[in-house]
């Protein structure tokens, strides 16, 4: 999977790691598979992730916003895809009182809905709750996908808790990547690639 990317960014030099995002969900999710996006908001990951997994697939979008679910819904009442995404108005920690079989991709973009209230966001506590709930989830071979921002309040913390959780994780069960600029000001964003084995 890893060989994929890095041959895509020899086209486009290096992505920023939200673009790494999108690139490992267009190569890795196939028609007919089950994915969650944990942090909806605008509702992009939503609609790809609906696009990825075709009309014999399954998406499950949670946000704590009725706001980011309501501009979502109506991105998708303009697509084809209404039909293969169920929409949760609940935080994603409350995931497994949702979904009882497992899924193949689980996705989640941290922090706040860009275009609103930005004290309305992620935290350290629920989102590593939420994150043992997706492993269990998460299929073998199934993957997981964490953009961490740092830049905000809490925004740090957040990005520690995850890396320590993940860092925990026996490496007999999972593979955990990190992706994110080393050089860079101004706190890019830091992607985590769990690969359950
Ligand atoms: C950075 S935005 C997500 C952007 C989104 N991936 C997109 O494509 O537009 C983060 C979202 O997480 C949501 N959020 C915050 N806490 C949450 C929680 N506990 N469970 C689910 N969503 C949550 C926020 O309301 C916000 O809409």
């Amino acid at each position: 999977m890893l060989d994929l990317v890095v041959i895509d960014m020899g086209y486009r030099y290096f992505i920023n790691p939200v673009e790494t995002a999108k690139k490992i969900m267009t190569y890795t999710i196939k028609e007919g598979q089950t994915a969650i996006d944990s942090t909806v908001g605008n509702g992009n990951d939503t609609l790809l992730l609906a696009k990825l997994v075709g009309e014999s697939g399954k998406v499950y979008g949670f946000d704590i916003q009725n706001q980011a679910l309501d501009i979502t819904r109506d991105k998708l009442s303009k697509s084809e895809f209404e039909k293969r995404v169920k929409l949760i108005n609940d935080g994603h920690e409350n995931m497994d009182r949702y979904i009882f079989s497992e899924v193949d991709f689980i996705v989640y973009n941290l922090g706040y809905l860009p275009s609103g209230n930005k004290s309305i966001k992620t935290t350290a506590s629920t989102t590593v709750e939420a994150l043992k709930k997706s492993l269990i989830l998460l299929k073998d071979n199934g993957l997981l996908l964490v953009t961490c921002y740092t830049g905000h309040e809490g925004g740090k913390e957040e990005k520690e808790a995850v890396e320590d959780f993940f860092i925990s994780l026996n490496q007999k069960e999972y593979n955990v990547l990190q992706f994110n600029f080393i050089n860079q000001k101004h706190n890019p964003p830091i992607l985590y690639g769990v690969e359950k084995l």
